[in-house]
C-alpha cells in the first residue's frame, strides 16, 4: 500500500463516506446497501483506509454472529484504487480487529472469489455457519437464486504456521 495511505479504525463522522462507498457498489449489485445510520450504529466494528487528504479509498467491517466467529464484511475499495493492496490492507485490519476480540473462526459471503482465494482464504460449504443462515440468508430475497461464495480463514492456524516459519 502507498506511504501516504493508512488505516485506522472508523469514527462516527465516517459513516456518510463508508455508506457512499459501500453503495456505489450496492447499486451495481455487489453487495448489500447500507445507510450512514445503519453503519453509525456499528462504527466499532469498521475500519478504513484514508489518505492524507483525509478521502476514504477502502472500508471494512467486522460481523460477529457469535463469541467465535465472524463474517468479514462490507468491503469496498474505491473504484480508481483497485489493484493497489487496499483490498488485501483493509481485510487484514479486519482481521487484526477479530483477534483483538478473540475471534479466530472468520468468514466471507462474497460475489468475489479470486480475491479471497488471493488474499489465504479457503472455500468452504456455508452450511458451516448455521449463525449467518439463520440471522441473514432466511429472510433474504434471494435466498434461492443466492450465488455468493463462502470463504473462510482460520486466524489462529495462520499465527501459529507465522510463528513455525
Ligand atoms: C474486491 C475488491 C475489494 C478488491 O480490492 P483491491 O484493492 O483491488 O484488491 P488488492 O489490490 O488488495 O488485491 C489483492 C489480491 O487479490 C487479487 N484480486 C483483487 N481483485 C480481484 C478480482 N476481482 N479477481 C481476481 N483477483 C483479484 C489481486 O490480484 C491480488 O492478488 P496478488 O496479491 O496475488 O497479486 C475491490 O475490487 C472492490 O471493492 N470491489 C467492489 C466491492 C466488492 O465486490 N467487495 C467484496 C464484497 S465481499
Amino acid at each position: 500500500m502507498a506511504p501516504d495511505l493508512f488505516v485506522r479504525r472508523a469514527r462516527p463522522q465516517d459513516a456518510a463516506a463508508i455508506s457512499h462507498l459501500n453503495n456505489t457498489f450496492a447499486n451495481e449489485g455487489q453487495m448489500l446497501e447500507r445507510s450512514p445510520e445503519v453503519i453509525a450504529l456499528a462504527i466499532d466494528d469498521y475500519v478504513v483506509v484514508q489518505n492524507l487528504a483525509g478521502e476514504l479509498l477502502a472500508c471494512g467491517a467486522l460481523k460477529e454472529y457469535s463469541p467465535s466467529v465472524a463474517e468479514v464484511a462490507a468491503i469496498a475499495v474505491s473504484r480508481d484504487a483497485h489493484g493497489k493492496g487496499l483490498g488485501r490492507a483493509i481485510v487484514s485490519a479486519v482481521e487484526e480487529l477479530a483477534r483483538k476480540r478473540g475471534i479466530y473462526d472468520v468468514f466471507a459471503l462474497t460475489l468475489q472469489p479470486d480475491f479471497f482465494a488471493a488474499i489465504g482464504y479457503q472455500r468452504v460449504d456455508r452450511a458451516r455457519y448455521p449463525e449467518k443462515i439463520r440471522r441473514d440468508c432466511l429472510g433474504c430475497a434471494r435466498r434461492f437464486a443466492c450465488n455468493e461464495i463462502c470463504f473462510a480463514k482460520n486466524l489462529m492456524a495462520e499465527a501459529e504456521i507465522g510463528r513455525a516459519a
